[in-house]
């Protein structure tokens, strides 16, 4: 059987729709999230009135949560992760979940403008504090510069750590830095690329370097 002979080939997902469909979740993850209000969950996008996370919970806690300048009021249990509590009850899906457990980077977040690695916080911990996710960067129309430079440089494949790569490497342009592509590669060794667009989200990096 060849690859070329379309005859030839079984049934299902062919490789052309199968890079139609990753290069649409590619694009989503770089301005990730744009989500229209309509299609988030009323209840937590409220800044006005505090909200349940569940019909009832017990030991539910009230906090505010600032999340891209803008105040969630949420009622959740105690035990929910800050990353859980944005992608879940806040509905805003940029922040990916890779492993859960501080080792992919996929989850970064900043906090009062330092990156965090939301599945390592609870949420409760950030109450009134300043966060920032991908979707707080810039706008399709607005890109933040490192999203434009992620973009131009093709610094992604799958796409999928892509929101986290970002975070970090906006972080690491406040962080002390030398200037040539090693230290970067330190500082960035926290977050974990399965597909290996590793050379190109370092020239991303310090094409916004070189311009700063
Ligand atoms: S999901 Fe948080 S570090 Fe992997
Ligand atoms: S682009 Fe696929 S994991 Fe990084």
């Amino acid at each position: 059987m060849s690859d070329d002979d379309p005859e030839s080939l079984p049934p299902g997902p062919t490789r052309r729709k199968f890079l139609l469909t990753s290069g649409t979740s590619v694009a989503a993850s770089l301005v990730a999230a744009y989500v229209p209000a309509s299609a988030k969950s009323a209840a937590a996008v409220s800044d006005s009135a505090p909200i349940s996370a569940g019909p009832s919970i017990d030991g539910a806690v009230p906090i505010t949560l600032r999340i891209n300048g803008k105040d969630h009021k949420l009622n959740i249990d105690p035990r929910t992760t800050l990353l859980d509590c944005i992608r879940e009850t806040v509905a805003l899906t940029g922040t990916k979940k890779g492993c859960d457990h501080g080792q992919c980077g996929a989850c970064t977040v900043h906090v009062n403008g330092r990156r965090v690695l939301s599945c390592l916080n609870l949420a409760l911990m950030h109450d009134g504090e300043e966060i920032t996710t991908v979707e707080g960067l810039g706008t399709p129309e607005a890109m933040h510069p490192m999203q434009a430079s992620f973009l131009a440089c093709d610094a992604y494949q799958c796409g999928y750590c892509t929101s986290g790569q970002i975070m970090s490497a906006v972080a690491l342009l406040k962080e002390p830095c030398g200037p040539d592509a090693a230290a970067v590669k330190e500082l960035m060794s926290g977050n974990i690329c399965r597909c290996g667009a590793y050379a190109n989200i370092v020239d991303a990096i310090q094409q916004v370097r070189k311009r700063a």
